[in-house]
């Protein structure tokens, strides 16, 4: 590793330790302490993810860096401070609760920054750097890992709080994208892990378009690819807030939704089966996906259903599906 890249962990190391001093014990971090009281984030969590706040200053992480010898510019570089045109240093997060965000190894590489009231942008990420790459990197993985590998399947959210949210309630084996979007090289890595993945997103529109690309590309690196339902306008952290974790496994993850269940349920969204030609090309795209399976059983099961709700016999489903077979790759 080269000398930058090492100096630039350095700093996050000590960052990690001063914002988080300074939500625990300073006059201006009471206000962001009181914030993550209120939203139900308890001691035991601020301590596990050493959560932290940056004082609403515009130098103070300037000067603590300067004084332990970091040069600003390769803070600059390195996402922490914000230069001006006049040369001016400033601290990038100020005034924000601060999400540590760590690699598989466990080190800080980055941090988020959670504005505490509605301020724009209401998260504030680490730009890319050689240490941080927002599409490798998965939220809580370094906590996580081994019970995904234990339980061989994997929860996903896309944001800190529903991870954190549901590590509260005893879901250990969860990890986030950040923001909507997962990565080819993100499932390809959980599957090294586990064989099934749960998508939990948000419940709004958003959410459930990220969690049909999710879905597929879960699918596509040969997992078992789930799909949770929250209830409109909720995302995982609000249900586990206000329901509790217990009725979260129970409702949300253990009701979760097939995927072939889900992309139908998506498409009857798109379509109105009320009409005709409607109705058939809904049939024909689930059978593009009923095609993909593996598993003659499970084409059969989806099949039956198609079979029932639309008054087609078995055999021409069957038949156009081996046809769609015939012709993948
Ligand atoms: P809370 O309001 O704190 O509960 O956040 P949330 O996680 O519910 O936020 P939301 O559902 O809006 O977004 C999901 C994830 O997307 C967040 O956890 C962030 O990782 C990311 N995100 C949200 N807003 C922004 C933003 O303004 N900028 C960036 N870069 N990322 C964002
Ligand atoms: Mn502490
Ligand atoms: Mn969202
Ligand atoms: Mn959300
Ligand atoms: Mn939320």
């Amino acid at each position: 590793r080269n000398p930058e890249s090492q100096n630039i962990l350095d700093a996050h190391q000590w960052l990690v330790k001063l914002y988080h001093h300074l939500l625990r014990n300073s006059k201006d971090g009471k206000q962001a302490y009181e914030y993550l009281a209120d939203r139900g984030f308890t001691d035991e969590i601020i301590e596990k993810y050493q959560l932290g706040y940056s004082p609403n200053s515009k130098d103070f992480v300037a000067t603590f860096l300067e004084k332990k010898g970091f040069h600003p510019q390769t803070m600059v570089k390195a996402g922490l401070l914000s230069v001006n045109s006049e040369g001016e240093y400033s601290d990038r997060f100020r005034g924000r609760i601060i999400f540590p965000l760590r690699n598989h190894l466990g080190k800080t590489v980055a941090f988020a920054g959670r504005a505490l009231g509605d301020q724009q942008p209401k998260y504030l990420n680490s730009p890319e750097t050689d240490l941080f790459h927002k599409g490798q990197l998965l939220y809580n993985f370094d906590l996580a890992r081994s019970s995904i590998r234990k339980q061989n399947s994997v929860v996903l959210f896309e944001g800190y709080a529903d991870v954190i949210s549901s590590f509260q309630a005893g879901v250990t084996n969860a990890v986030g994208t950040m923001g909507t979007s997962i990565s080819t090289n993100q499932a390809k890595l959980l599957k090294r892990y586990a064989d099934k993945v749960i998508i939990c997103y948000d419940g709004d529109q958003a959410g459930i378009d990220a969690a049909v690309k999710a879905a597929k590309l879960v699918k596509n690196v040969g997992c078992q690819s789930n799909v949770a339902r929250l209830p409109e306008g909720q995302d995982p952290d609000d249900f586990i807030r206000k329901n509790g974790g217990e009725r979260f496994k129970r409702e949300i993850l253990d009701t979760s939704d097939t995927y072939v269940t889900f992309i139908m349920s998506y498409l009857k969204r798109n379509y109105n089966l009320q009409l005709e030609g409607d109705r058939i090309s809904y049939i024909e795209e689930v059978l593009k996906e009923v095609a993909q399976l593996d598993r003659a059983v499970e084409r059969e099961h989806y099949l039956h259903e198609i079979s029932q709700e639309f008054q087609m016999s078995m055999d021409t489903l069957k038949e156009e599906v081996q046809q769609i077979r015939s012709h993948l790759g």
